[in-house]
C-alpha cells in the first residue's frame, strides 16, 4: 500500500441536502502533484474541493487522508495538514493585510503557545511570495480584487500546510500576476514537496502547469491524467467547444484554439 496517496476519496456521493450532485466519484490526488480541476460552471468541481477539505460531509463513500478517513481525524490534524482557499470570501471589516494573513497561523497556536519568530517569518514569508509585503499596513477592504486575492492566497500560504486545495486562485488576476502565481504554485509542488490542487478555468494554464488534470462535467470525472488528455474532442465533450489543439510554442503543451459560433 506504500503507493496508496495521502488523499483520496472512494465513491463519495456529494450533495447539498436531497440535491445529489456527486455520485460515487473516487479519485485520487498524486502527492507532490499540481493537479488542477476543470470543467463547466455547475459541473461540481467547488464541491469537491470541500469534500476534500472536510467542508462537506460525504453522504456515502469516503474521503481519506493519511490512511484515515477525514471526519475521524481531529479538526487541528486536519488543519494543519490541509487548507482550502474557497472560490470568494469575505474580509473580516477593517482587517489589515498583515492581520489577514496572520489568521493563517491560528491552527497552529494553541492556548499555550503565543505568537512566534517562527509565526511572523511565515507571514512575512507568504505575503514576499504573493507580492503584499509592501501592502502589510494596508486595510484590505481598500484594495483592489487582484490585490485581495493575493492576500487570500496569502493567507493560507501563511498555513505551511503540505496540502493546498484553491479554488479559482488566478480570477482578479492580471495575466502577469495569472503567471506568477502559477508559477509559484508549480515551485511549491516541484520544490517544496507540497501537494497543489487548483480549480482553473483556463485551460491553456491547465494544460501548461498541471501534472495531473481532473476534467468533470455533471459530477462526474470525465477524463484525468497528464495535460495530454485534454484533446479536442474531449474539449467538445466536456464544454461543447468546438476547438483546435496545437502545440504551446513555450512548453509543447496543448494549447486550446477554440472556434466561434457565429450567431444568425
Ligand atoms: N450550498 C449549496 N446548496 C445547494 N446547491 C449548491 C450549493 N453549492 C453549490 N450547489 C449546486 O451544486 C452544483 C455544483 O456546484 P459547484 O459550486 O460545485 O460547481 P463548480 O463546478 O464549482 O462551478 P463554477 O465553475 O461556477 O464555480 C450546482 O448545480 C450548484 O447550484
Ligand atoms: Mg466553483
Amino acid at each position: 500500500m506504500s503507493n496508496t496517496p495521502r488523499l483520496y476519496a472512494k465513491a463519495v456521493t456529494l450533495a447539498y441536502e436531497r440535491r445529489v450532485i456527486s455520485e460515487k466519484l473516487s479519485v485520487a490526488i498524486p502527492d507532490g502533484s499540481f493537479t488542477v480541476i476543470v470543467g463547466p460552471n455547475a459541473s461540481g468541481k467547488s464541491t469537491l474541493l470541500r469534500a476534500l477539505a472536510r467542508l462537506l460531509p460525504p453522504s456515502s463513500g469516503q474521503i481519506v487522508l493519511d490512511g484515515k478517513e477525514i471526519g475521524k481525524h481531529a479538526a487541528k490534524a486536519v488543519a494543519s495538514r490541509i487548507r482550502l482557499l474557497p472560490q470568494s470570501s469575505i474580509a473580516p471589516e477593517g482587517i489589515s493585510v498583515f492581520d489577514l494573513v496572520s489568521r493563517g497561523r491560528y491552527p497552529h497556536q494553541s492556548f499555550q503557545r503565543q505568537w512566534s519568530k517562527a509565526d511572523e517569518a511565515a507571514v512575512w514569508q507568504a505575503m514576499e511570495l504573493t507580492g503584499i509585503a509592501d501592502l502589510a499596513a494596508r486595510p484590505v477592504d481598500e484594495l483592489s480584487g487582484g490585490q485581495r486575492q493575493r492576500v487570500w492566497i496569502g493567507m493560507v500560504l501563511a498555513q505551511e500546510t503540505p496540502i493546498l486545495l484553491l479554488d479559482e486562485p488566478t480570477t482578479f488576476l492580471d495575466i502577469a500576476h495569472q503567471i506568477e502565481l502559477l508559477d509559484l504554485c508549480q515551485y511549491l509542488s516541484r520544490h517544496c514537496g507540497r501537494t497543489l490542487v487548483a480549480v482553473l478555468h483556463d485551460l491553456n494554464h491547465a494544460c501548461r502547469y498541471a501534472t495531473h488534470i481532473i476534467a468533470m462535467r455533471d459530477g462526474t470525472i470525465v477524463a484525468e491524467g497528464e495535460p495530454a488528455t485534454i484533446t479536442s474532442p474531449l474539449v467538445e465533450d466536456v464544454f461543447g467547444l468546438s476547438c483546435m489543439i496545437i502545440d504551446d510554442p513555450i512548453s509543447a503543451t496543448p494549447l486550446i484554439v477554440p472556434r466561434s459560433k457565429p450567431r444568425g
